[in-house]
């Protein structure tokens, strides 16, 4: 079978939030242990949706930040930004070929973004954004993706995309050495790329907005108090989190209480994540207490995980050559494994 790499991504695009953290760079800190893993600031995704960005070079590097901050070590694993790695694109054209239109389309990201109607003004490479994300992953042949629960089905079409690709040029990479034999449900398959497998879970795989309960806290929602920034100081923090809105209930002392309880069951699972609890172990501890009991002392728990983070995001964007090292060599390191799989990519293509 393929040998396991782990490989995830996060855009340049404003402040990262707790969504970020506990649905991504938090599990990219864990896997470092067992694992060899590459993390990559996505910058040709964060045009996508918006060509032109105040100041890109500083949010590359606060995207870098935030991952060695958070305990990421560059000199064990890869950090980089994508386009230092023309691999990338060149894999994803290839992979635009071999994905159909109508993948793209059925996307819930695309159509969120879009508004569903407007999507003929969108930019083509943000109904292909799901296509480039393939080819980052699959670039270097990668296994496992880190992600939150909002990727999902893109992890899904990047499985598809890599399937189609295997079965399309089957005879080609059987001329050549570097087919895998694998199985993919009961079907032997002669493959090139890998089926990757998502990694998500947890007590927060999905956060909410702290002001609707039926939102993901996103980067893009209007209203800053729907998120806790990385770079929010204690008082912000604390704001943020007392206006959360909740209901009027005491906490339930079961999971099953939280049932129907959007905005209760977002704050226990953020407790429990920041916590490395389970919900359950958080309503042993605050079942039957009121929000006006639970909200302090998960302002105070955020405000322990985060601020050791914040201030070494600090400081490593107060000098950046620390930083800008880091991407370098990273982005050496990258390009080279990326064109062992772009070699071979273009001899089974016929290139
Ligand atoms: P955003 O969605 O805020 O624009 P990105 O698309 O750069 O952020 O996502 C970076 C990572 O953070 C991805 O792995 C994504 O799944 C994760 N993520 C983003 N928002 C959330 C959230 N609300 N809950 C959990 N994980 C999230
Ligand atoms: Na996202």
């Amino acid at each position: 079978d393929f040998k396991p790499l782990v490989f995830s991504g996060v855009q340049p695009t404003g402040n990262l939030h707790l969504g970020n953290y506990l649905g991504a760079i938090r599990k990219f800190v864990a896997l470092q242990e067992n694992n060899d893993c590459i993390y990559c600031v996505v910058d040709l995704h964060a045009i996508t949706n918006q060509l032109v960005h105040e100041d890109m070079p500083n949010q590359i590097r606060s995207i870098a930040a935030a991952f060695i901050a958070s305990g990421i070590d560059p000199k064990k694993h890869i950090v980089f930004n994508q386009s230092a790695v023309p691999q990338h694109a060149e894999l994803a054209w290839i992979f635009n070929c071999v994905a159909r239109i109508g993948w793209m389309e059925r996307m819930t990201q695309f159509k969120d973004k879009t508004g569903g109607k407007n999507a003929e003004q969108a930019s083509l490479g943000l109904l292909a954004y799901p296509s480039l994300m393939a080819a980052d992953i699959l670039v270097y042949r990668a296994t496992h993706v880190p992600v939150g629960d909002d990727q999902k089905q893109h992890l899904e079409l990047a499985r598809d995309i890599a399937m189609k690709f295997n079965v399309d040029f089957e005879q080609h990479i059987a001329r050549t050495s570097y087919g895998i034999d694998i199985t993919v449900g009961e079907q032997p398959v002669h493959a090139y790329f890998p089926m990757v497998e998502p990694l998500i879970g947890g007590p927060a795989p999905r956060v909410m907005s702290l002001r609707d309960g039926t939102k993901k806290m996103s980067k893009s929602d209007a209203s800053d108090l729907s998120r806790v920034n990385l770079m929010d100081d204690a008082e912000t923090i604390s704001k943020k989190i007392r206006k959360a809105k909740t209901d009027p209930d005491a906490l339930p002392s079961e999971t099953d209480g939280l049932k129907g309880r959007a905005e209760a069951e977002n704050l226990v699972g953020i407790y429990a994540a920041l916590s490395d609890k389970t919900k359950q172990q958080v309503l042993d501890e605050f079942g039957g207490q009121q929000f006006s009991v639970f909200k302090p002392a998960l302002v105070d728990l955020a405000v322990n995980v985060l601020s050791p983070i914040t201030q070494e995001m600090r400081q490593l964007m107060d000098d950046t050559s620390h930083i800008d090292a880091i991407l370098r060599d990273g982005g050496e390191r990258a390009r080279a494994r990326a064109e062992v799989t772009m070699k071979e990519v273009r001899e089974i293509i016929g290139f």
